[in-house]
């Protein structure tokens, strides 16, 4: 199973750099949001849990002997960043947010499966769980986004056609 467990460290990893990506993006967004509580208290409770990813994840590289490249950490950190720099630029960059979230959380959801696959193929039970916590968690997101995708778009036009703050 050689190959399995190459092709395993190798999602591993990119699933670490996919947690650190979305920490960075989660930081950005909560510190801007404003007048939109729920969610921010919504994306900050997920920032918690997915520093905890994190971490999760590179204990689990670090005993698989395949320490999370820096390089691809960082690349994902300036990626992250970028993209909440081109959130600020829009008028409604709220539902950029949302929208966005939404797609992060399911990449984030095919990734666990994937990652949960392999882990059972290569009867590896201690990641095998480790990834289903996270996968719950992130359900639990993407679940949330999208039982409020609809309330919080309508918010955000009611106040940007009354001009108030509406963007974030
Ligand atoms: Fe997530």
């Amino acid at each position: 199973m050689t190959h399995a467990r190459d092709n395993f460290v190798a999602w591993l990893r990119n699933a670490h750099a996919m947690e650190e990506q979305a920490a960075t993006l989660l930081a950005a967004q909560v510190k801007r949001i404003e007048t939109y509580p729920d969610l921010k208290a919504r994306l900050s409770q997920h920032l918690e849990e997915t520093r905890v990813h994190a971490e999760l994840l590179k204990d689990l590289l670090d005993k698989s002997s395949g320490s999370a490249s820096p390089i691809r950490t960082a690349a994902a950190r300036l990626s992250a960043a970028t993209q909440g720099i081109t959130g600020m630029l829009t008028h409604d960059e709220v539902v950029k947010d949302l929208t966005s979230g939404y797609a992060f959380e399911h990449l984030e959801i095919g990734t666990y499966r994937v990652l949960i696959a392999a882990a059972d193929e290569l009867g590896d039970d201690e990641a095998r769980l480790v990834f289903e916590r996270i996968l719950g968690e992130e359900e639990k997101m993407a679940q949330w986004f999208g039982d409020h995708l609809d309330g919080l778009t309508r918010i955000f036009l009611m106040r940007d056609e009354r001009d108030l703050l509406a963007k974030r």
